[in-house]
């Protein structure tokens, strides 16, 4: 039963977890929210220094939304895809103009702001604001692939096959917490290649390393 994946994860992240500052209980929804567009095509140790500079620089989003939008990108170093700033700078006026200068607290509402798509709408407002969301970035996919589905890598694109497994698991009390231990575990343990099965707290029930961790079928995605 996949249920029985839910403790020794969130043992093992309780243990294990990274001191991340965006996950800090003083971690502001803007912070989230920036970390989030930071995190989704760049590793932790690069965001982390940008991070805290723009959150010095721009601590909410009024700070921003004063710049002009180059200014985001001339901060946005070389993070990469830096269409990404120019995202967050509209955010920033969006969230300035037409909620106040607070974040959005609900996912139907996030989901409408510049360049936030599903997976970012739901990890916010997991993360900023406690609700129940399945976060599925790609590291959360290959975890339930390979634990529950027996298979090395998920499908291309979300199916709701997916979707509806990661709703089944979450549980009624630390939504969040629970989405950020499957993110690590997947990150640190269950990585696209070379995966730690040693160090795994779920490798006794996992279907592909009991399946003897067969090779992916098909067009390789190693996301
Ligand atoms: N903690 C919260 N969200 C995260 C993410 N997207 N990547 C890494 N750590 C995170």
């Amino acid at each position: 039963m996949a249920i029985s994946l839910r403790e020794p994860i969130l043992d093992w992240y309780a243990e294990h977890n990274r001191d991340l500052p965006w996950r800090r209980p003083e971690a502001t929804p803007w912070g989230i929210l920036v970390s989030e567009i930071m995190l989704q095509q760049t590793p932790v140790n690069r965001v982390l220094p940008i991070w805290t500079e723009w959150m010095e620089r721009w601590p909410t989003p009024e700070a921003l939304a004063a710049q002009p939008p180059g200014e985001a990108v001339r901060h946005w170093g070389r993070l990469g895809y830096p269409r990404r700033a120019l995202n967050l700078h509209a955010c920033a006026r969006v969230i300035t103009a037409e909620h106040g200068g607070r974040v959005p607290d609900t996912y139907e509402v996030l989901r409408a702001l510049p360049g936030i798509g599903d997976y970012t709408a739901a990890a916010v407002a997991s993360f900023a604001y406690g609700r129940s969301h399945a976060v599925l970035d790609t590291n959360v996919r290959r975890v339930l692939a390979r634990t529950v589905r027996g298979e090395e890598y998920p499908p291309k694109a979300t199916t709701s096959a997916e979707r509806r497994l990661a709703e089944s698991l979450i549980p009624a009390v630390g939504a969040p917490r629970w989405a950020v231990a499957v993110m690590e575990l997947g990150a640190l343990v269950c990585t696209a290649r070379a995966p730690r099965c040693e160090g795994c707290p779920v490798a006794a029930q996992c279907a592909w390393r009991l399946a003897g961790r067969p090779a992916h079928d098909g067009p390789v995605r190693r996301g």
